[in-house]
């Protein structure tokens, strides 16, 4: 049985200026244990896309089943449950709270789970040590860079353990090495079995998933499986080919 089984699946916006189909029905599995790219232009549904299938919004038509629940069956409250128990979210801006620190960000979905706080605290510092962020538990984000505070995202969308990892842009605001970082993250990530749907622009990324599926004008029009490249490779290489700068000044 997939992980995400996916039938016809559309969503439909009725605006005052018109109907708008952000999807216009797709249909896709994804197995448990697979790392996917998703690609496509601006507007072409991406966004829509993972947002279903991260159940934080409802399909206008179609079916989902999540791990082999149809999830148009569930309340409200069932979806918040399921997303809270199998799944993490990572976006490309971060959203981390500004006003306190990252062991308190990575604590708050287990604050939702309704964990006391001795064992949010242990598991939030492990969740950090695992992104590498041990030494950083008690910076808040302004004091991280954007590759460590994209790793405190990571490090709250792992917290509860969850079976799929969804990141929407999660290299788009970061510099090509720190991507190469993030990439090699997901990719540890998913070698310990956890299921990895990332959406990119960029070739580059998606260089490093098993399968690489695109968008356009909200439906699927390509969808490969391709020989993954290894980003700590990729690392390696990069800090080859450009050494830091000696300190010329
Ligand atoms: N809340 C919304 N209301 C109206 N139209 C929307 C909304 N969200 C997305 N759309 C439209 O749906 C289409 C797909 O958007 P989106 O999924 O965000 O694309 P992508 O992530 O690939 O850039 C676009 O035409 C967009 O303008
Ligand atoms: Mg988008």
């Amino acid at each position: 049985m997939p992980l995400i089984e996916v039938r016809d699946l559309s969503r439909v916006y009725d605006l005052d200026s018109g109907r708008v189909t952000a999807l216009g029905g797709v249909s896709l599995d994804i197995e448990a244990g697979d790392l996917v790219a998703v690609m496509g232009p601006s507007g072409s549904g991406k966004s829509t896309f993972m947002n279903l299938v991260g159940c934080l919004d409802r399909p206008t038509g179609g079916h989902y089943r999540l791990d082999g629940v149809a999830v148009e069956t569930l309340s409200g409250d069932g979806l918040a449950e399921l997303r809270n128990r199998k799944l993490g979210f990572v976006f490309q801006q971060f959203n981390l709270l500004p006003r306190v620190d990252a062991c308190a960000n990575v604590e708050l979905p287990m604050v939702y789970a309704g964990l006391d706080g001795k064992s949010r605290r242990e598991r939030a510092l492990a969740a950090l040590a695992r992104v590498g962020l041990g030494d950083r538990a008690h910076h808040r984000p302004m004091q991280l860079s954007g590759g460590q505070q994209q790793r405190v995202a990571i490090a709250r969308a792992l917290v509860n353990q969850p079976r799929l990892l969804l990141a929407d842009e999660p290299t788009g605001a970061l510099d090509s090495r720190t991507a190469l970082e993030i990439l090699a993250l997901f990719q540890d990530l998913n070698r310990e079995g956890v299921t990895v749907v990332l959406v990119t622009h960029d070739a580059e990324v998606a260089r490093h998933a098993r399968r690489v599926v695109r968008f356009r004008d909200g439906h699927v029009i390509a969808d490969v499986r391709q020989e993954p490249a290894d980003a700590r490779l990729a690392l390696a290489a990069h800090d080859t080919a450009a050494p830091m700068p000696e300190a010329a000044e």
